[in-house]
């Protein structure tokens, strides 16, 4: 899909109760890993419940690039990988589209071979910065040949003939730039070790362990985590069943919170740790959530949630909780529109360099639907209106960043008057199904 095609406004309205039982796509983390360690892998990895989404499928195209065999058969993604050391020069620019992730992790996967590689995305993605993970590349010997000012994409990589293992202290809290350093290990001779002070979501490390990588992790009394991976090793194909995408769970389940007398089921969601701040937040909020049937699928944690109608009230929500919620700001700054008393959301530094500065996305939206919000330059503190009398009659400005648009529709299926977000075409970055789900379940779109 193109996205420099017109914009497509979507506009919601306020609902009647949200009621049944739904099923959110696959987890946006574990799908692009899926696709990144299967192409690697030696023989065969099959896949179910892929995501489904553009950023996902990307990062599919970039790996098939590199000599990976990847086919959809019936329900299940099935990839011939090509060993690992194995990657050949792609012959075009790798196109990621939105996907930070997909190009990130890409970067520190073929940043160490002896080859050439070109990155190029679409305007959102062509803004932020990729220095994070540019940095700790040259150290291990990657030469950036070409980047746009700021260590921007489009950029070119070339690797070094033999790369230096290195040890990398992230200096922000961030998956993608630890996982960029591990995967750049993955094609160096000996120990490449990331220091991780705060811990963000692990998705890579459990799953290269069951790739069969030489990784291990060690947490000190402070926290600090130390992680090893030993370069060069083999890597076996695996059959994955992807969760549920919590950070997708979010919408419907902050909609049916508000929606008065909605009652709905969200099946098999992700639980793993890492990802379970918006959940502890909105139930420290008054949230009505039960998890039920809690159970482990491949390694990770999985429930399903039952989620209730809930009078809210404002919370103060600690930044040390920022990695583990770090894509749910936006629904949770809906959320508290409708709280009794004010939230305070602080340590939200990461949100200036998301697909949008979601920070600053989400206090236009709310201004502009009548939210009384103070934007700081790391925190956002909202005072809600419960029953969102007065709420809404705006139009949001989306910077093409698909969880602004999803979280500003939540609002107006609550708002007394309807909440307009200028362009639904990015939802499909990550949520192809978003629409469809939500009039499902009673909501009023269109
Ligand atoms: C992700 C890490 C997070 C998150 C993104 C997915 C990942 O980004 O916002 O949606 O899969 O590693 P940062 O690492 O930049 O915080």
């Amino acid at each position: 899909m193109s996205h420099s095609a017109l914009p497509q406004p979507a506009t919601a309205h306020r609902s009647e109760a949200l009621t049944g039982r739904v099923r959110v796509p696959g987890d946006k983390s574990i799908s692009h890993r899926s696709f990144m360690f299967g192409g690697l892998a030696s023989g065969e990895t099959r896949i179910t419940g892929l995501l489904e989404g553009e950023d996902v499928m990307r990062t599919g195209e970039a790996m098939k690039a590199m000599g990976a065999r990847i086919e959809r058969n019936g329900a299940e993604w099935v990839i011939q990988g090509t060993g690992n050391g194995c990657l050949l020069q792609p012959e075009a620019p790798l196109d990621f589209g939105n996907a930070g992730t997909g190009s990130r992790l890409t970067m520190g996967l073929v940043g160490t071979y002896d080859m050439e590689t070109t990155f190029i995305g679409d305007a959102s993605l062509s803004k932020r910065p990729m220095a994070r993970v540019l940095d700790p590349l040259r150290e291990m010997g990657v030469q950036v040949v070409s980047a746009a000012p700021g260590d921007r994409m489009p950029l070119t990589l070339r690797g070094p003939k033999h790369a230096a293992p290195i040890t990398y202290r992230v200096p922000m809290p961030s998956a993608q730039v630890k996982s960029a350093v591990l995967l750049a290990g993955l094609n160096t001779a000996g120990i490449t070790t990331v220091l991780e002070p705060v811990m963000t979501r692990d998705h890579t490390e459990k799953m290269l362990r069951g790739f069969g990588a030489a990784i291990e992790v060690e947490t000190d009394a402070a926290g600090l985590r130390t992680i090893r991976i030993e370069g060069e090793g083999k890597l076996t194909g695996q059959v994955i069943a992807v969760p549920g995408d919590p950070s997708s769970a979010a919408f419907p389940l902050v909609a049916a919170l508000l929606v008065p007398g909605s009652d709905i089921t969200i099946d098999n969601v992700l639980m793993n740790p890492t990802r379970t701040g918006l959940i502890l937040t909105l139930q420290e909020m008054g949230a009505d959530i039960t998890l039920l049937n809690p159970r482990n699928a491949g390694g990770e944690d999985v429930v399903d949630l039952r989620v209730r109608a809930s009078d809210l009230r404002g919370v103060t929500v600690p930044p040390e909780r920022a990695p583990s919620m770090i894509d749910e700001y936006p629904v949770l700054a809906v959320a508290a529109s409708f709280a009794e008393g004010i939230t305070v959301m602080e340590g939200l530094d990461e949100l200036r360099v998301k697909e949008s500065d979601r920070l600053a996305a989400v206090a236009a939206g709310l201004k502009a639907n009548n939210v009384d919000c103070t934007e700081g330059e790391a925190s956002l503190s909202v005072t809600g209106c419960p029953g969102g009398m007065g709420l809404g009659g705006g139009t949001v400005e989306t910077h093409l960043d698909h969880r602004i648009a999803m979280a500003f529709l939540v609002m107006g299926l609550a708002a007394s008057k309807p909440v307009t977000v200028d362009d639904r075409a990015m939802i499909a970055t990550s949520f192809p199904e978003f629409m469809d789900l939500m009039t499902g379940l009673g909501a009023v779109i269109e």
